[in-house]
């Protein structure tokens, strides 16, 4: 019998988990399926036989930003692994402060950095109060630039957010990404240890570059956007709800090069 090879304790890789668009509604008929997507996916990653770096959920963790949605994210969103997470277009600042993260009412932006003994991990606010389309408010940029300066030059950062900063060839988000994304070129060309982006939105998996580094975007949990090239059932009609979740894999290893793996969630009926 071969023996049973032993877990490492200490591992040279970092893995970061990366999901996004969980959409929790709980107000409509539709709603049960954001409910089970996210379940099934949290379920996923909560039994993993490894204790992943992070779990980051970008963006649009509800669909109307009402209480019950944000209580039932909490309750999903829950895991043994540190779990970060930043508000999307159809979240509200206030609401998803005090009922998703349990912290007094504030309309200011949520950012929010995980410091790990690898990497720097910064989450940054990039919606826009009553209005579909990304910028990263003044105040966000301040917070950022603050923590690259206090940053080591060796550290590897990654900069994650919900909104993709360029077009994605996805005519419905590309009218909606986020703009004046040339602050953010600035800031990050004087911070050579910014590894890569990582983004939301698109509902789709998808893989290109920002600012000379990767920008690494995640599947939408809730449902998957129809590419122009793809079958439209209407011409308004932008998502697919017959392919299953996924998400992304963000893996850093001990040269700081970073591989990403996107990998489906089965739902418990398929
Ligand atoms: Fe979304
Ligand atoms: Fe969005």
């Amino acid at each position: 019998m071969p023996e049973t090879p032993a877990v490492p304790t200490t591992s040279p890789i970092s893995v970061i988990a990366h999901l996004s668009d969980t959409h929790i509604d709980t107000g409509t008929e539709d709603g049960g399926r954001s409910v089970e997507r996210t379940r099934a996916v949290m379920e996923y990653l909560n039994t993993l036989p490894y204790d992943l770096d992070a779990i980051i959920a970008t963006g649009d963790i509800a669909d109307h930003a009402t209480p019950s949605e944000y209580e039932t994210a909490r309750k999903l969103l829950t895991s043994r692994h540190p779990l970060l997470a930043c508000p999307g277009n159809h979240d509200e600042r206030a609401a998803y402060r005090t009922h998703f993260l349990g912290e007094p009412a504030s309309t200011a932006p949520v950012n929010t950095a995980h410091i790990t003994d690898r990497f720097t991990l910064a989450l940054c606010d990039t919606s826009v109060p009553g209005e579909d389309h990304g910028r990263l408010a003044d105040e966000t940029l301040t917070w950022l630039s603050d923590l690259l300066a206090d940053t080591p030059p060796t550290r590897p950062v990654l900069i994650g957010f919900h909104h993709p900063p360029v077009p994605l060839n996805t005519p419905y988000v590309d009218d909606i990404r986020q703009l004046d994304e040339h602050r953010l070129t600035d800031l990050t060309s004087r911070h050579p240890n910014v590894t890569a982006f990582l983004a939301g939105h698109a509902h789709t998996p998808a893989a290109t570059t920002f600012a000379n580094r990767p920008l690494l975007v995640a599947p939408g949990v809730v449902s998957t956007l129809r590419l122009p090239w793809e079958p439209q059932s209407a011409p308004t009609h932008h998502v697919h709800h017959d392919l299953p979740p996924a998400v992304a894999f963000h893996v850093l290893d001990d040269t700081n090069r970073l591989t990403t793996h996107y990998r489906p969630i089965p739902l418990p009926s398929s």
